[in-house]
């Protein structure tokens, strides 16, 4: 989705601000723009297509500002065009403004300002705003800072929806003013210098010192400071957080892609996020959660809540949940889960987990279950982002900053960090103490297990180049392996465009059968003792019909049925989804490579999605 980078200090800004684009290019988005504050006023650069393109745009190697906006704009409200791109301007082009997010009463507030003399030129929602800042700066009486900073706040304050907003007027040559709601943006310190930016990553190597914004908190920035305002104008004070993510994680590092490089990462990403939090002999520690049995015995119900693959996460999550600490759990997908009047009340704990944090229906659905009165807790890879900020309590997995849009490390990291919260409620609930015991031998194994599933690599790309033409592919599995087909599935749409299907194997009798003729690869996963003999019934029923089979197990089996088996490592059932869907990352990797698509960057789709 949308992008934002600001800088101000004493280097030239296009070149830091077309790079930091660059950087924010994996989120997807359509168009591109900048604007600095010259000699001469406002410089506004812009146009659809690739960020690389602002390099060839007319004067863009004339700029000398040292203060500057940018923007990647995924299209909402009018189509990719240079008049819809952002930087935006008010009549007057007193001000440039980029913004993330939705104005929903931008209707509304065209009309008020049509009414008072203002022109369009754009289909957005966002040209209303450096209009309406026009018409508050025009009406104020102050002189000084205070003038831009309250026509800021004023047009603020009639905006509904969601904004990160980035603003520089012409009048103040030295200054930009930033503000939040609902849609993220940071600002890193630097040594007579500030980064702005919606996502860390952008910015990473030129700082790791971060101020986090909280909604409605308005900053008036300088090269040497950053004053931090509330809607009132009272000052606000604000420490920075220092970000410990190594710059180069947000780079290739020989590899061709970045999901190949994070696929390849899990085994550091699994190791970093069971991190101390237990040993064999230790029980199971959250720092950052103080649950005692009393809180716990009073939770009648768990509500696991996300969108996508974090969703997916969650499913594991209930399984381990349901069949640790035998509370009831159920996983809902954050768009339906706000609509479908939950049951929600005090006695309920709602776990939200999102990647980015920022994933908008997540949001929402946290503050709906917060205002029924639920305990709520987020779990995300990105510190300080706005889930982490809204819920009672909050964890981390430490992934690392995940770049491709198709999610893998953050997903094994979701399911690692869940099971191990199973663990913590069940040794607070006490009971079952001696499967909790032998689990907590089993995942300090994960790391290395991980290694060697990796090894089906070249394995998985032979059958890849075998299938990589198909029109639809099908995922099967019982169980654990069912939520792993869900994934793998996912995977595969989101990065190959293959029209794929995943199914509990036991339901392929009662509809999708019909749908398997010859040569229709088929694609089963089997990780558990008690339900593999079913599974491996199901899939001789699609075999007897002609389908090609992959194979992805850990269990003894009679392999000549089958047109290819991935044997990977036993492991205990609760975890296995973490060694099980790497071949299936690999596989839609492959594919997608063989057909010559852009891995990382899949079409129509957006890494962080900050609209519902
Ligand atoms: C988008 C991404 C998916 C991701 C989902 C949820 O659709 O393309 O990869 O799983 O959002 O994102 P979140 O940041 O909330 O985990």
């Amino acid at each position: 989705m949308c992008g934002i980078v600001g800088y101000i200090g004493y280097q030239k800004a296009s070149p830091i601000l077309i790079n930091g684009l660059i950087r924010l290019e994996y989120r997807g988005y359509d168009s591109a723009g900048i604007s600095t504050i010259e000699s001469d006023g406002l410089s506004i650069m812009k146009d659809k297509g690739r960020v690389r393109n602002l390099y060839d745009l007319d004067g863009i190697d004339d700029l000398k500002g040292t203060i500057g906006i940018a923007h990647t704009r995924w299209a909402t409200h009018g189509k990719p065009s240079k008049e819809n791109s952002h930087p935006h301007q008010d009549n007057s082009k007193t001000f440039s403004v980029v913004h993330n997010g939705i104005i929903e009463n931008y209707n509304e507030l065209k009309k008020f300002l049509i009414e008072n003399g203002y022109k369009f030129y754009s289909d957005t929602d966002t040209e209303t705003i450096p209009n309406l800042i026009h018409y508050y700066y025009m009406k104020n009486k102050n002189t000084g800072i205070q003038r831009f900073l309250e026509a800021v706040r004023n047009a603020c304050a009639d905006l509904k929806g969601s904004y990160a907003l980035e603003i520089i007027c012409k009048d103040y040559p030295d200054n930009m003013i930033v503000t939040r709601k609902d849609s993220p943006l940071v600002i890193g310190k630097g040594n007579g210098e500030n980064y702005i930016s919606s996502d860390i990553p952008a910015i990473l190597s030129f700082t790791r010192d971060f101020y986090l914004l909280n909604d409605f908190e308005i900053v008036l920035l300088s090269r040497d400071e950053a004053k931090f305002y509330d809607m009132d104008l009272n000052n606000i004070d604000k420490k920075t957080k220092t970000i410990e993510w190594d710059a180069t994680s947000s780079e290739k590092n020989g590899f061709d892609d970045f999901m190949l490089k994070e696929i390849y990462e899990q085994p550091t990403a699994i190791r970093e996020t069971i991190g101390s939090k237990f040993s064999e002999n230790s029980k199971c520690e959250f720092e950052e959660l103080n649950f005692d049995k009393d809180f716990l015995s009073n939770i009648k119900r768990i509500y696991i809540v996300a969108c996508g693959t974090a969703m997916h996460a969650g499913l594991a999550g209930k399984n381990a949940i349901e069949k640790l600490c035998r509370i009831p759990t159920e996983v809902d997908i954050a768009s339906e889960f706000r609509y479908r009047e939950p049951l929600i009340d005090d006695k309920t704990l709602c776990i939200f987990i999102s990647q980015s944090g920022e994933t908008a229906d997540t949001i929402a659905a946290l503050k709906l279950s917060k205002s029924h009165g639920a305990k709520t807790l987020a779990i995300s890879n990105v510190i300080g982002s706005s889930i982490t900020r809204e819920a009672d309590y909050c964890l981390y997995t430490h992934a690392g900053p995940e770049i491709a849009v198709a999610s893998t490390k953050a997903y094994t990291s979701q399911v690692i960090l869940l099971v191990i919260l199973a663990i913590y409620f069940a040794e607070i609930l006490e009971i079952n103490t001696e499967k909790v015991n032998s689990l907590k031998k089993e995942i300090l194994t994960l790391p290395k297990k991980i290694e060697e599933t990796l090894k089906s690599s070249s394995q998985i790309e032979d059958f890849a180049k075998k299938v990589y033409q198909e029109k639809d592919i099908f995922f099967l599995g019982r169980g654990v392996d069912e939520n792993v087909a869900k994934e793998g599935s996912l995977k595969l749409k989101e990065i190959s465009y293959i029209h794929s299907e995943s199914y509990a194997a036991g339901e392929l009798k009662h509809g999708p059968i019909a749908l398997i003729e010859k040569d229709v690869t088929v694609i089963g996963i089997m990780t558990d003792e008690k339900l593999v003999e079913k599974t491996v019934s199901n899939l001789q029923e699609v075999i007897t019909r002609g389908a090609k089979t992959l194979i992805i197990t850990n269990q003894k089996i009679d392999e000549s049925m089958f047109d290819m088996v991935i044997n990977i490592p036993k492991i205990d059932c609760f975890v296995s989804p973490i060694l099980s869907i790497i071949p299936l990352q690999l596989f839609s990797y492959y594919i997608a490579k063989e057909k010559g698509l852009d891995v990382d960057k899949p079409r129509n789709l957006a890494k962080s999605v900050t609209v519902e």
